[in-house]
């Protein structure tokens, strides 16, 4: 009995002195809280494992609302591009300056898949001792969720994409107006601007078009989109531009799967419907035309695949020679071993020269 005791007393002793000798170390000054001083990779595994779970335990029984409702996902864009670009980016920019220096780095969502229920916790509740912010004080369940839906679609979509869809987003103004609040919004708000001033020159390409663009953005999102990401989805991409270059009915036609959707311009048409008009006009249109390659990316995961190709195609119309910009957005699925086009997005843009 006595024994015990001596043990209790010294186990309670040296706790109490571990207690102490953290409190003087804390108290000196001597830990280093600068974002620069990176934490030991042993403790930042742990804080990441701490942090996963808190997430994922709170976000497990979250319902999840229908996330490809075309509405939301657009609500979702304007605020997106109003709120969080500057510290999550948008396509086409690497870097930011507010993001570079900090520590935990928020992460790149156009290049990353985040679980939706988690996705939906961390934008409501914020992190604790990181710079992510808590927006459920600011905003409704329902406008959260319209984050989430266009996180969801935001990999893989090309910098064109994400500047269509913000510029047919419901403007910024209008949600500040329902909310009354004053969270700063400035960097944001100068992109989302920007993007608006930038697609108005552009013909308006119809709300449908910039959806299928988003929608194969999607299918290979865990697949960053890059040169050669998919060498024979990419030769598949570049055979069907021979098959109609060279008036190649069938050879085009073979390769676009049996449910294939082609949108030229915002019209979406099935195969049939292609094959019985437009792919017709298409070979014509190509026929004395020079195609100019000047970018093509492409990525795939699994039995899935995206080409994204930018074009320019110098043609003649009633005459008078033309310069067309072309976008094409393909998105490819292995059937029995061969990559087939299960989707096309065209649009297009011409100067006359
Ligand atoms: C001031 C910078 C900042 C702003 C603005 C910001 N975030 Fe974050 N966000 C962060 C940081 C930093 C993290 C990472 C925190 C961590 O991992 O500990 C993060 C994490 C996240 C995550 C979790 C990602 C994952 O890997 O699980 C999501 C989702 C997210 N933010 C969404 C948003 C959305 C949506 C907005 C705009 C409404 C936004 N954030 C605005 C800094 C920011």
């Amino acid at each position: 009995m006595k024994r015990h005791t001596e043990h209790v007393i010294v186990v309670v002793a040296v706790l109490v002195l571990i207690a102490i000798v953290l409190a003087l170390f804390g108290y000196s000054g001597l830990y280093n809280i600068g974002a620069d001083d990176h934490h030991w990779s042993l403790t930042y595994s742990a804080m990441q494992t701490v942090r996963d779970r808190s997430i994922h335990v709170r976000s497990e029984n979250i319902k999840v609302p229908n996330l490809d409702d075309p509405q939301l996902i657009l609500k979702g864009a304007g605020q997106y591009a109003a709120m969080c670009t500057s510290c999550h980016l948008q396509p086409g920019v690497e870097n930011s300056e507010l993001r570079e220096g900090m520590y935990p780095q928020p992460p790149n969502l156009s290049k990353m898949h985040v679980d939706p229920q988690d996705a939906f916790w961390v934008i409501k509740h914020g992190i604790k001792m990181s710079a992510m912010p808590a927006w459920g004080g600011s905003h409704d369940d329902q406008t959260i969720w319209s984050m989430v839906a266009f996180i969801e679609k935001l990999p893989g979509m090309t910098p064109q994409q994400y500047k269509d869809i913000v510029a047919k987003a419901p403007p910024d103004e209008d949600m500040d107006m329902d909310e009354g609040d004053s969270h700063s919004h400035h960097h944001g708000d100068t992109d989302a601007r920007q993007n608006q001033h930038d697609s108005a020159s552009a013909p308006d390409m119809s709300m449908s078009a910039s959806m299928t663009g988003m929608n194969m953005g999607n299918a290979a999102s865990n697949a960053e989109l890059k040169p050669g990401g998919s060498p024979q989805a990419e030769v598949a991409a570049q055979a069907f531009q021979d098959a109609l270059a060279n008036g190649g009915r069938e050879a085009a036609l073979a390769l676009l799967a049996d449910d294939a959707r082609i949108s030229e311009d915002g019209s979406s048409q099935s195969r049939a419907e292609y094959a019985s008009h437009h792919l017709g006009k298409d070979i014509a249109f190509l026929k004395n035309a020079q195609v100019k390659r000047l970018s093509r990316v492409s990525a795939e995961s699994g039995d899935r695949a995206q080409v994204v190709t930018e074009n320019e195609i110098l043609a003649t119309a009633k005459g008078k020679p033309v310069t067309v910009g072309s976008h094409e957005a393909m998105q490819l699925k292995r059937i029995n071993g061969a990559w087939k086009i299960i989707a096309i997005d065209w649009q297009t843009k011409s100067e006359a020269k």
